[in-house]
Parts: structure tokens; C-alpha cells; sequence
């Protein structure tokens, strides 16, 4: 008889996303999520070994068992949009906010996005990983176990490269697992104002590189006013397809400029924001395979009164994912539960919607969904215990920390209590 590495046994109620069905989850689907009460896991070798209930747990074998207590266990988070890496902070820009200054004009001075290009190239390599790690060690004690990461606060060669091999650094060495995208196309630095086309063409000659040394698997652009248009957005993202890269999308998210429409034609693996989607665009998503990542904590901090249409995109039968957007200027925070809650609030998405979307739906927005968001036989056993009755419990309780313990690859490596 198999002795497993760990057991844990007494779980109250296991959401395994474990849903019938291929491809993200949309429609129908996601009214009902895949429930095991009084649960029970076993793992072994990293892996999920066994899955059943609490009895039938009784007469297996394990090296060490954790009693979950009757609460609720599910599949480690996954953060399908984050901008982990950068330098310094910006909050000096929450009293030109009060002031009613808009994002894109603190961005237009020079500020926003274009400060912490300065701060990024002026930090070391080992300087930027040490803060990474930090914020990365804070998102594993919100649940999260797989995590896009983003280049884009260097704008020049030098810089992106040494953001990005942050991120191999960080995939290789911390417990999160790390996918990494090259957002080269973030801002306009000043030395190429006026000339966003050149700009685009300086970038682009990085793509060989990046490909060889395997520094990031998607490339994706802000589409944005005053940043980069539709039609540059389209150029880009192009040569980056013709370079073997999947590409993603920063659309819609201030300005209606058609983002969506783009990230459809192009098939784009995820559309992100969406805020200002058009008609056209909801239905141009539901008829796609292109993931709407969805950011209601943007829109929250910008203090934006619009939020996606969330509603009307599922409704319609897109898919959603959610995630934080962390970073240092639109949404600085590493809580993905904080996100469920607004997404609840104010997207209107429903408990089992919200699940989907930050677990199947998140993975299958950075190709991960064949190793993570789901708790299935011998995949990776990234696993939530949470100081939770039920799922439901985790969006209404909102802006505080819920896990009690986190699970990956089938050690513990967060527990309630332990850490900072
Ligand atoms: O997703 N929109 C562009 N990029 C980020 C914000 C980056 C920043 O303000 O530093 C976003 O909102
Ligand atoms: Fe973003």
C-alpha cells in the first residue's frame, strides 16, 4: 500500500475546479463548482496522489497529516497579470490623485509609469530581485502559487533584460511558479517622446534575444491614448507572433480605443482590463479563445466610476479571469482576495464566477491550465487551506487575509502565524 508524503484529512469542504468539460470555463459552466464535502488529499512526490473523503482517508498510510479542521481547502491561487518587478514607490501620487489629476497626465508629465523607469534603472540587479521577493513572498501568503510577472519599467535594452532575468531568477528560485512577459511596449521614455513608432522598432530588436535565452513566453503592449495606438499596438504584436511569442493585450483600460478588437484578431491569449470594451468587442470575446483578464482593483484605485462589464461579458459567454494588476502606480496591492471581494461588488460576478476566475481561467490565461488552478490526480499539489467555512466565505469577508496555510508542490511553504 502507497505511504503518502502528506495527508489532509478533515477537510469541511474542497472546491478541486476539477469542472467537467475542455477549454476555460464559461456560460453555463460556471454556475456550479465542483464540490467534495468532508474531503480528504493525499500527495506524494509533489503530486496529488489521492482524492476522496474524510473515511475513506482513514485507513491510508502518511508520513504527516494535516487536520483541516472542517474548513476549506482549494486549489493554490493563480495571478494571471502582474507587474512584479520594479524600483521605489509612487506615493506621492495619491495626493495628485485627491488633486483630480488623471492618470494618463501624471504619466504625460513624466511621472506614473515613466518615475519608476528612472527608479528601475537606477536599481541593481540584486537590489531588484530582493524587492521582487518580497512582494512575491507576500502574494504566496495570500494563496497565490502561479504568477504572471511583466517587464516594462526599463524601456531601454539594458533595463528590460535585467527585469526579466529577475524573473527567471525568482521562477528558479522562490516557491511560486513564474511566468514571464515582456511588456517592452509599457510607455514612451522620454529620450523617444514624439516618436512612439522608433521606439516600438527599439524594442522589437530585443524579441531575438528574449526568445533565445528564453526570457519570457508573451509579449504584450499598453494600447492606451497618448501611449500606443491600435495600429502600432498591431505592428508590434505581430512581429512578436512572427518572433514565436504568444501575445497579450493592456486594452480598453482608460480609453475605448478598440484594445479588445485587436486582441481578438490577433488571438491574442488574454485581452487585460477591458473597461471601455465595446459592444462589438463583447461579442467579437465570447466567439474567441482570448481570456478577458479582468482588474476591478484598477479601476478601484484609479477611482474610476466604470468598471469592466463583467456581467455582460459572461453573460454573452466570455471568459473571465480576474487578477490584482499589481503594481507600483494603478493597483498596489498583492491581495488577489481583495480582488474577489470588488469583483463581487463591483463587477457583480457571483462566488462561483469569481472562483473560476482566479483559478481554471486564470492558469488557462498564461497557458498554465495543464499544471495549475485545478486539484486533480497527479498534478502538482498546490493546495489552500483557509481559515474559512466555505467558499463564499472568502469574497464577502473582504480585505483581510484568509489562508491559513499554503501548499506547493506538496510542501508547506505559508503557514498562518510563521511568517511576517
Ligand atoms: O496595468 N496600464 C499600464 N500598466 C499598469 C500600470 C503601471 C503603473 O502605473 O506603473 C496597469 O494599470
Ligand atoms: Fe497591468
Amino acid at each position: 500500500m502507497t505511504t503518502f508524503d502528506t495527508l489532509i484529512v478533515n477537510i469541511g469542504q474542497m472546491l478541486t475546479m476539477d469542472h467537467q468539460g475542455t477549454g476555460p470555463v464559461r456560460g453555463e459552466q460556471l454556475r456550479k463548482l465542483p464540490i467534495i464535502e468532508n474531503a480528504a488529499i493525499g500527495i506524494k512526490d509533489g503530486r496529488i496522489a489521492f482524492i476522496g473523503t474524510h473515511d475513506e482517508a482513514h485507513e491510508l498510510a502518511a508520513i504527516a497529516k494535516i487536520d483541516a479542521k472542517g474548513k476549506l481547502v482549494t486549489p493554490g491561487l493563480v495571478d494571471p497579470h502582474t507587474h512584479l518587478v520594479f524600483g521605489g514607490s509612487r506615493e506621492n501620487e495619491l495626493a495628485l490623485k485627491q488633486q483630480g489629476i488623471p492618470y494618463l497626465e501624471i504619466l504625460e508629465r513624466g511621472g506614473g509609469i515613466l518615475s519608476t523607469v528612472q527608479a528601475t534603472r537606477e536599481a541593481s540587479e540584486e537590489q531588484l530581485l530582493e524587492k521582487a521577493r518580497l512582494h512575491l513572498d507576500r502574494i504566496l501568503s495570500y494563496g497565490i502559487t502561479t504568477v504572471e510577472a511583466k517587464s516594462g519599467y526599463g524601456l531601454d535594452h539594458e533595463t528590460e533584460l535585467k527585469q526579466l532575468r529577475v524573473v527567471k531568477k525568482l521562477n528558479e528560485t522562490h516557491p511560486i511558479d513564474l511566468v514571464s512577459t515582456f511588456l517592452g511596449a509599457h510607455a514612451i521614455p522620454e529620450e523617444y517622446k514624439g516618436r512612439a513608432t522608433e521606439f516600438l522598432i527599439f524594442m522589437e530588436q530585443l524579441l531575438a534575444q528574449i526568445k533565445e535565452e528564453e526570457l519570457a513566453e508573451f509579449v504584450d503592449v499598453f494600447c492606451e491614448t497618448g501611449v500606443f495606438s491600435v495600429e502600432q499596438s498591431r505592428a508590434f504584436l505581430t512581429t512578436a507572433k512572427e518572433n514565436g511569442f504568444d501575445v497579450k493585450i493592456h486594452a480598453d483600460e482608460i480609453d475605448p480605443l478598440g484594445g479588445t478588437e485587436l486582441a481578438v484578431e490577433l488571438e491574442a491569449i488574454s485581452g487585460d482590463h477591458l473597461v471601455g470594451t465595446s459592444d462589438e468587442g463583447i461579442q467579437r470575446l465570447a466567439e474567441s479563445n482570448t481570456m478577458a483578464v479582468l482588474l476591478p482593483g484598477t479601476s478601484f484605485y484609479l477611482g474610476k466610476e466604470k468598471n469592466a462589464r463583467a456581467r455582460e461579458m459572461i453573460d454573452a459567454g466570455v471568459a473571465v479571469a480576474l487578477s490584482t494588476d499589481f503594481n507600483p502606480g494603478s493597483s498596489p496591492t498583492e491581495n488577489l482576495q481583495l480582488i474577489m471581494s470588488l469583483a463581487a461588488l463591483k463587477l457583480k460576478m457571483t462566488p462561483e464566477e469569481i472562483w473560476y476566475a482566479v483559478t481554471v481561467n486564470a492558469a488557462y490565461a498564461i497557458k498554465r491550465e495543464s499544471v495549475a488552478g485545478k486539484i486533480k490526480l497527479n498534478r502538482p499539489a498546490d493546495v489552500v487551506i483557509w481559515d474559512a467555512p466555505n467558499y463564499s466565505y472568502i469574497p464577502y469577508h473582504y480585505g483581510v487575509n484568509h489562508v491559513n496555510t499554503v501548499l506547493k508542490q506538496g510542501k508547506v511553504v505559508f503557514k498562518r502565524g510563521s511568517q511576517g
